[in-house]
């Protein structure tokens, strides 16, 4: 059957680093109240030459040359991004502009946190039902620039980076075989209210600020993550026992722990860099991915669950074996 393979992986920050300390001079806030409540300890800020567009295509680059392919082989970039260089053109295109490929398919997807999850779903049937051969996946970000800096039960909690994975649809086994095995996606805009961005293009015609009942999140993230990550194992007749790492949308360590725990999945098969990157959206699974399959922990055979929940709300899993 046709799966789609990922053959390689890249990720990319801004140059500088904000540390706890470094925030703490002009937000009011602590170093132990940052690290306490969600394990962060670091995150990167974009400046103003670097851009959601730009951080992408250095994430593409990255996996492009660990795939050993060329640009020009790709015909598909799927982008999930809640902060795009501009409200149109979709930032894939730019990503696909500044790579020198062209002819192929590019478009970005919103579904802010989850949105890597989505992309990788929607890439996935595309490339199984053969409208594309070889996708370029990215979450980027520059979450910097929707932040209240003025708002510190948020601003602490995010930075910038993006992730990217390359794709290809490649003959495979049933279920011993590499590829994306199975993705399950959710929203509920119900919740529209509770992580949410009090501005946009048609209602108040700027780009507004991220505004987030904490508490709620954290609660609806732990049961929709749990839950669909049953679904995942439950469609393949499997269990938790059998993955050999979590890759999380890294929120919250707390969240991140209590996911686990519900998974009985031990700490050391968790995928962790919120306390390096904060919480990057769309840009944190694949940021995580890339992290752990280059410091050798993630080896290529293992089965790999990503998930994530984020405003809408969205959720998703996927498992795949890389
Ligand atoms: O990526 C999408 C998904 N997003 C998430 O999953 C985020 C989910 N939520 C969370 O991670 C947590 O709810 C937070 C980290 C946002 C907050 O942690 P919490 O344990 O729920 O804290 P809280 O909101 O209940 O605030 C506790 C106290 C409050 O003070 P009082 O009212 O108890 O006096 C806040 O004012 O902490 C205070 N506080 C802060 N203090 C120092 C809130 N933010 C800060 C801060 N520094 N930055």
């Amino acid at each position: 059957m046709r799966r789609s393979v990922v053959i390689g992986t890249g990720s990319a920050l801004p140059a500088r680093a904000v540390s706890n300390a470094e925030l703490a001079e002009k937000v009011d806030t602590t170093d132990e109240w940052i690290v306490e409540r969600t394990g962060i300890r670091n995150r990167y800020i974009a400046d103003d030459s670097e851009t959601t567009s730009s951080l992408a295509t250095g994430a593409a680059r990255a996996a492009l040359a660990a795939a050993g392919v060329e640009a020009g082989s790709i015909d598909l970039i799927v982008l999930a991004t809640a902060t795009p260089d501009q409200t149109f053109p979709a930032t894939a295109t730019l990503v696909q502009a500044a790579l020198g490929c062209q002819g192929g398919i590019a478009f970005d997807v919103a579904a802010v946190c989850s949105g890597f999850l989505y992309a990788l779903g929607v890439a996935d049937s595309m490339l199984r039902t053969g409208m594309a051969r070889r996708a370029l996946v990215i979450g980027a970000e520059t979450f910097s620039r929707i932040l209240d800096w003025e708002d510190r039960t948020t601003c602490v909690l995010f930075g910038d980076g993006a992730g990217a994975i390359v794709l290809e649809a490649q003959e495979s086994d049933d279920r011993t075989g590499r590829g994306v095995l199975a993705t399950r996606l959710h929203a509920d805009g119900n919740h529209n209210q509770l992580l949410y961005v009090d501005g946009g293009v048609s209602t108040t015609g700027t780009v507004g600020k991220v505004r987030m009942k904490g508490k709620e999140v954290f609660k609806h993230a732990v049961t929709n993550l749990s839950s669909v990550l049953g679904e995942v194992l439950g469609e393949l007749d499997m269990t938790a026992d059998q993955i050999d790492w979590l890759v999380p949308h890294q929120a919250n360590a707390r969240i991140l722990d209590a996911t686990a725990r519900k998974l009985d999945m031990p700490a050391e098969k968790v995928v962790v860099t919120v306390d390096r990157h904060a919480n990057t959206s769309a840009a944190s699974v694949p940021l995580a991915l890339d992290t752990a399959v280059r410091d050798g922990r993630i080896k290529p055979g293992q089965l790999v669950m990503l998930e994530a929940m984020g405003g809408g709300f969205t959720w998703g899993a996927s498992l795949l074996r890389m």
